[in-house]
């Protein structure tokens, strides 16, 4: 397929209300996050993060690690291996339970998850004409109520249309599986019933290629932690409660990779195995999660209206958890899934004691017990984060420009602490050797401790919008006063575009506040 098609059909398939559209737009036009294999046409589920990208990736993992391991004297860091032995997926339940149910419509050959394919009957008066079907998205109650209507019409049938209840393809019974249409192509009788798909990808390791040489690529950094567990308890000096985390890529040959970053195949996660005594008041150390995690969300600048919990019904939980709560956030195609809290007892300990026959109890100093801990799982996706961000920083708004006349600006309001780029530094006029010396000076000056970014082209106002359009917080801009008065700059800020000036003492111990917080 042609690139710039790809990218076309990325950006459509991505958004219901355009905000979407604008945000990929602007990662792709400024260098945050390109499609993977982009030449080759794009690779779905796959994608590369560019200069700017990568470093808003790694100013949230580095914000991340700091606040959860490095400030913490309760928590551990730890880096295990993409590939680990295949018997701790046997061990966890991944390689016979990590699955999503698929449906594939025979017809138009399109695959979707069967939990959110969405599908009810259309009843008039008490009979039933037919079915709709929509997958799953904001606007997935309108979209089916219209195509009942028009089924309606179709029938030639008069009378009240019953309120259309939606229930996902799991909920389906074999004899509806030739009624319902497919979202593809309309027409009932070429959905399949739902099947498991696994989700684990598979490689081989070693030079024999077979079963035995089968490994998998991780679907979740965890188990790297509950693997390791024994060799921190052994080695280190940790006492019950104490948390061990891990930031690193994960795998999932996901049914529908979409929403653009949101649902990749590979993508990145940060999770904390928090281990507690099994007396522990778990319900409070959960609640203490919850909110550790929504403070620190904020602390990167999304806003706490935008974070909502979702707190799993008890009968929807998996046998062995207690609990879990989900945080969500208000991404441009909806409310979803950011963050999961979840309290997994021991399950996870125990199942690897059981399959390796190593001990997992722990001696607890405090109480003189021996036991195997239970654990709460925080469990974040960094690019999820990211979009989160992203999301939240997206603006448009109108400011005058250098002759004054108002212009509409794209800026993104990054908090100072993730944004890619620090500051920038601008020599009033180019072509002023003193100004342009002295703007070399304080930007290698601020380039051993941050990235900064120095601009002497165009007029400054076009320089101040290039640099709001990658949501550089700081503008500090050398002029005559700088060089002849006081040796004073000009620090704007991005979102008011207010303008002072400080001394360079105290530009360092603002930007020192600021950024590293
Ligand atoms: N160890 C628990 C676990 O992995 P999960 O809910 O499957 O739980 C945790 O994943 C987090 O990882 C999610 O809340 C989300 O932020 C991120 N995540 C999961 N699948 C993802 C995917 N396909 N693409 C991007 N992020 C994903």
């Amino acid at each position: 397929m042609h690139v710039s098609i790809f990218w076309r059909l990325m950006t459509a398939k991505a958004s219901s209300d355009g905000l979407m559209e604008e945000i990929v737009g602007l990662c792709k036009r400024r260098g945050f996050i390109f499609p993977s294999s982009e030449i080759y046409g794009g690779y779905n589920g796959f994608y590369d993060y560019g200069p700017l990208g990568v470093e808003l990736r790694n100013n949230i993992k580095q914000a991340w690690w700091r606040d959860m391991v490095q400030r913490r004297d309760d928590i551990e860091g730890l880096d295990s291996t993409i590939i680990m032995h295949p018997d701790i997926w046997k061990a966890s339940g991944h390689v016979d339970g990590f699955s999503d149910p698929m449906v594939d419509c025979k017809e138009s050959k399109l695959r979707y998850r069967a939990d959110q394919l969405f599908f009810a009957p259309v009843i008039v008066e008490e009979e039933a004409i037919g079915y709709v079907s929509v997958v799953e998205c904001p606007e997935q109650q309108a979209i089916a109520e219209k195509a009942a209507a028009t089924l309606k019409r179709k029938a030639g049938k008069q009378g009240e249309l019953e309120p259309i209840v939606l229930k996902d393809y799991t909920e389906s019974k074999p004899e509806e599986y030739d009624l319902i249409p497919s979202p593809a192509t309309g027409k009932p009788g070429s959905l399949t019933a739902p099947r498991e798909f696994k989700l684990m990808f598979e490689t081989k390791v070693g030079p024999l290629a077979d079963d035995s040489a089968v490994a998998y690529l991780r679907p979740e950094t965890a188990q790297g932690i509950f693997a390791n567990y024994k060799n921190i308890v052994d080695t280190g000096r940790v006492k019950i409660p104490f948390g061990i985390a891990q930031i690193g890529k994960a795998f999932r040959n996901e049914i529908t990779p979409r929403n653009f970053i949101f649902r990749s195949r590979e993508f990145e996660q940060m999770e904390i195995e928090y281990f507690i005594s099994p007396s522990a008041d778990w319900k409070t150390l959960h609640r203490e999660w919850i909110d550790t995690c929504t403070d620190w969300l904020v602390s990167i600048g999304l806003s706490r209206d935008g974070i909502s919990e979702d707190i799993h019904p008890e009968d929807k939980l998996a046998f062995y958890s207690q609990a879990t709560t989900d945080l969500m956030y208000q991404f441009p195609h909806g409310e979803q899934e950011l963050w999961g809290i979840a309290c997994r007892g021991d399950y996870d300990l125990k199942q690897h004691q059981e399959h390796s026959g190593k001990s997992m109890t722990i001696f607890d100093e405090a109480t003189k017990e021996k036991y195997v801990p239970h654990v709460i799982e925080p469990s974040l996706g960094v690019d999820r984060t990211l979009l989160a961000v992203l999301t939240a920083a997206y603006c448009v708004d109108e400011v005058p420009n250098d002759k004054g006349k108002v212009e509409q600006r794209t800026l993104l309001k990054f908090s100072p602490k993730v944004a890619p780029v620090k500051a920038a530094i601008f020599p009033l006029l180019k072509n002023k050797p003193e100004l342009v010396e002295r703007a070399q000076a304080l930007y290698q000056k601020l380039q051993r401790r941050w990235n900064v970014f120095y601009d002497a082209s165009g007029a400054i106002g076009r320089r101040y919008r290039r640099q709001d359009e990658i949501g550089t917080p700081f503008g500090i801009t050398i002029d005559f006063d700088t060089i002849e008065k006081d040796g004073t700059v000009t620090l704007r800020d991005r979102d008011t575009c207010e303008q002072r000036r400080v001394t360079e003492d105290e530009l360092i111990k603002f930007l020192e506040e600021q950024i590293d917080g």
